[in-house]
């Protein structure tokens, strides 16, 4: 259903959608997670309760200042009113001299003194980081899904509207921030629709900060013309704008080198083949491969299944990947929720040493252990029973979050150690033979799980399971199971993947579905 939405919606294929994240592996960023996203909420609340607070107490100070004010008001009208009888006189010199020197001091004070509240725990808050993190997930958003820039600054998305509409600065935000990700392609498009909004009443935002970005961002694209055509209208709105008088002159020179010599060559693309399409749900594999696979009910292969067979959806025969149906229960899904939440919290973002904290941020998922509930156990037990494979080579359960944007470029499971070397050393079980990773939410669009070498794409439905092999039956690796976690367009994506490893299954794992048999 939703596949089929967001087929219609974006069939319109991309080939170079991977050019703008030339070191992008794994990215889970703290926008990348709801539940950190929701944390933010929470801590935003803080810092209205806290304004609140200040702003009461200011007005309390204020109010006292106002009566004060008045008293200090009237005795100087007395004073003035006959200024040489009062300051004459023995008693009002003293009261005059004693104002000055104890009750202006007392009110000296009083306006220094702080109300004692602050604002914010500055350890909590997000940092200029984060926000270049969101400006990527949204180009991320844009690349994957087709999305246009213009719709998206209106707050439109699917053709609904689901926010409000950005301002001039907020774009040009954007557009900055994707500079500093040297996104410069969506730098360029969110800086051109900064400039298409700019009227002079945009506050905060100058139209030739605008231009200059826009030039900065269009030369780092190589489209030197228009780059100097903006510097140029810069240059006739404020002859001495520094940046602008800077750019010139290189900007020209390249205009010539690239008459000369042209562009380097674009970065090559990494080629996940049909990952985009997979993950708008337009590609299809052919009737011939479909016509293979079966929905069937699975009760053959262990005891459990005998007693309490699983809908099995299979997707691929060689290699053997298939989807369990409702195995998990609503109620487990909550359980197991409860206790990885608290364990995914993001440690947060000091002042000082911001940059070095904010690369191991990236991590929001959790490790359960069977030790510390027994749902971890069941969900060890149920995984054994649908796998027939051994738990006792398996790596404890990890759950993980993703929020709008959020995704992990296509990868494989399994470790290739250098000659001689072991995989997964620390677990030191062998490699990881197969992985089963359990949705466990629905995701109102996007976030498939996709393996663009099989032109396989699962859409996650709460309760399920991927199951599959990430080696040969022979035990070497079987790249064909690179795959990879769709951004996540709408919604909130909560998995749960238990890797197996190798030790222990010798005697467990069954023949091939077909192939080999
Ligand atoms: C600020 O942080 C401290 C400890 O880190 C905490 O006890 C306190 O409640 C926090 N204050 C606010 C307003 O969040
Ligand atoms: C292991 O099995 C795969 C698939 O059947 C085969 O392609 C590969 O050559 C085998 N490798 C070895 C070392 O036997």
């Amino acid at each position: 259903m939703v596949v089929s939405v967001v087929a219609k919606l974006f069939s319109l294929s991309i080939s170079w959608w991977l050019l703008c994240y030339p070191w992008t592996n794994v990215r889970g960023e703290y926008f990348s997670s709801v539940e950190q996203m929701r944390q933010l909420l929470k801590l935003e609340q803080g810092l209205i309760d806290n304004l609140d607070r200040y702003i009461k107490l200011h007005e309390q100070k204020i109010e006292f200042l106002h009566r004060q004010r008045e008293w200090f008001g009237k005795e100087l009208k007395e004073g003035l009113k006959q200024d040489v009888e009062y300051t004459s006189n023995p008693m009002s010199a003293f009261l005059l001299v004693n104002r000055l020197v104890n009750d202006w001091e007392r009110i000296r004070v009083f306006m220094e003194l702080d109300v004692g509240v602050k604002l914010q725990n500055n350890t909590e808050m997000p940092t200029s980081e984060d926000v270049v993190g969101v400006a990527e997930g949204l180009a991320r958003l844009q690349d994957m899904y087709q999305l246009n820039t213009k719709d998206m600054a209106s707050g439109k998305l699917l053709g609904r509207k689901i926010g409000r509409q950005l301002k001039t600065a907020e774009c040009y935000e954007i557009g900055n921030k994707l500079t500093t990700a040297t996104n410069y392609r969506y730098a360029v498009s969110w800086l051109r629709e900064a400039l298409r909004l700019w009227t002079s009443e945009s506050p905060g935002i100058s139209k030739v900060e605008i231009m200059n970005s826009l030039s900065y961002a269009l030369s780092q694209q190589g489209e030197y013309e228009e780059a100097l055509e903006l510097t140029k209208k810069v240059l006739k709105m404020q002859p001495d704008n520094q940046r602008a008088l800077k750019s010139k002159e290189p900007l020209e020179k390249w205009i010539v080198y690239k008459q000369e010599y042209g562009l380097p060559p674009p970065v090559p693309d990494a080629d996940y083949k049909n990952y985009p399409s997979l993950c708008r749900g337009d590609y299809q594999r052919s009737n011939k491969e479909i016509a293979k696979l079966r929905c069937r009910y699975e009760h053959k292969r262990t005891m459990f299944l005998r007693i309490a067979p699983l809908k099995m959806e299979e997707l691929s025969h060689d290699p053997f990947i298939v989807v369990y149906h409702e195995v998990l229960h609503d109620k487990e899904i909550a359980m197991v929720l409860d206790i990885a939440k608290p364990l995914l919290q993001r440690s947060m973002v000091g002042d000082d040493v911001s940059k070095k904290i904010s690369k191991t941020r990236t991590s929001n998922n959790g490790w359960l252990d069977d030790v510390m509930h027994p749902i971890v156990r069941r969900i060890t037990r149920r995984t054994e029973d649908m796998t027939d494979l051994a738990m006792s080579a398996a790596e404890q359960l990890q759950v993980g979050n993703y929020g709008v944007g959020g995704h992990y470029l296509p990868h494989h499971d399994y470790a290739v150690p250098e000659e001689g070397k072991e995989a997964y050393p620390a677990v030191g079980k062998g490699n990881r033979i197969a992985t089963v990773m359990y949705y466990l939410s629905d995701v109102a669009i996007g976030g498939a799980t996709v393996f663009p070498e099989l032109g396989v794409s699962v859409f996650p439905r709460k309760g399920s399971a991927i199951f599959w092999y990430n080696l040969h039956a022979n035990g070497t690796i079987d790249s064909r199971t690179l795959h990879g976690a769709c951004p996540v367009f709408v919604g909130s994506k909560w998995v749960a993947n238990k890797w197996i490893h190798e030790y222990g299954q010798e005697f467990r794992r069954p023949c091939q579905v077909d192939q080999n048999a």
